[in-house]
């Protein structure tokens, strides 16, 4: 699987609920086009989830699943790492050294954070404060060159940086300094019902946003009621937000451009239109929901691939590790 030459592209998935379309078009597909250039080392980030209430036995099962999902959304585990990020031990402890080079004013200030604690009043954990801590150590730790991540993540990543520059320059050249990744090809899914803001998996209304693992009915049904206009005019315009939506979701979905598409609708209603967007995404989908549904039954298989993972996550994290203790001072087990 390895390849000395290839760069390193490394990137985590909450396992908070099955991945939307949004996170399918904008993120996941293209990390299964990766696997080809890069060494590619996925995770489920779950520790990263215990920031949050979740029923345990749940956030087993939604840890299973999205640990399925990616291997069903053509994550190919030849020639990817994908594990779960609680098995392999180095993230704790690498998170712990990474909390202790981290400012109290620099985590003040990020973003998520003042967002989230502002949502949920009531469990503001100091694992909330210190998570960009953590995942500068998860990135660190394998030496990443590229991290593909959306924009609410940028600042984690520059928070990374800042972290790994203050570290090699206190203790010596150590860690080499992660980029953000941003796919050409990935597309930006806006909401069904409110075309305006991001398609998201904690979304409410369950119209707005659609599952990767919703049957062809299910879709269908979504988008025939999903939000336009009142021009009935297939065309791409920013003040068209509803219909550009579903034109940019058809485009990523056919490989047809915009110009394509407002050729192909000419003189056609927003009926066919949604019809029409909404069959090819059932089709696109469809493999991936066979797929999954397949993996889910075959649990052996599952716990022997996350084993695989972990074991090759935490031989190639140790290295890192090891380094990183010498360099701070912590006396080696001999
Ligand atoms: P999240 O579900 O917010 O943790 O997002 C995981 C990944 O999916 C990130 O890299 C996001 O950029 C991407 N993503 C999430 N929602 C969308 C969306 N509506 N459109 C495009 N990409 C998305
Ligand atoms: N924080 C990321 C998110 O919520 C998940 C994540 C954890 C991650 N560790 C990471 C992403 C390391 C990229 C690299 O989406």
């Amino acid at each position: 699987m390895e390849n000395e030459a290839k760069k390193i592209i490394l990137s985590g998935i909450q396992p908070t609920g099955v991945f939307t379309l949004g996170n399918y078009l904008g993120a996941v597909r293209s990390w299964k086009t990766m696997q080809e250039q890069y060494n590619c080392y996925y995770f489920i980030a779950d520790l990263h989830s215990l920031t949050i209430h979740i029923d345990p036995q749940k956030r087993r099962q939604q840890t299973r699943e999205a640990f399925a999902l990616l291997l069903a959304c053509g994550i190919d585990t030849e020639k990817s790492l994908v594990f779960v990020q609680s098995h392999n031990k180095c993230h704790a402890e690498m998170g712990w050294i990474m909390d202790c080079c981290s400012q109290f004013g620099e985590l003040s200030r990020m973003t998520q954070f003042k967002d989230k604690s502002a949502k949920h009043p009531d469990n503001i954990n100091a694992g909330l404060f210190t998570y960009p801590a953590l995942m500068a150590g998860d990135i660190l730790l394998y030496q990443a060159d590229y991290v593909p991540v959306g924009a609410d993540q940028t600042q984690h990543l520059e928070f990374t940086r800042d972290v790994a520059t203050r570290f090699n320059h206190t203790y010596g050249e150590t860690f080499k300094l992660p980029e953000g990744y941003f796919p050409k090809a990935g597309a930006r899914v806006m909401s069904l019902q409110d075309p305006t803001s991001k398609m998201s998996k904690s979304d409410t209304n369950p119209k707005a946003t659609i599952s990767i693992l919703d049957d062809e009915k299910t879709i269908l049904k979504k988008f025939k009621s999903a939000v336009t206009d009142s021009e009935a005019c297939v065309r791409y315009s920013e003040d068209k937000p509803g219909v550009s939506n579903l034109m940019t979701i058809y485009s990523a979905v056919t490989g047809k451009t915009m110009a394509e598409i407002e050729a192909e609708f000419a003189g056609k209603g927003y009926g066919d239109f949604k019809a029409v967007v909404g069959q090819a995404v059932a089709d696109e989908l469809r493999p991936i929901r066979e797929d999954f549904a397949r993996l889910m039954q075959d649990r052996a298989y599952l716990e022997e691939e996350m084993k695989k993972g972990a074991e090759h996550a935490t031989y190639i994290a140790n290295k890192t590790l090891t380094k990183v203790k010498k360099r701070v001072g912590l006396l080696l087990e001999k």
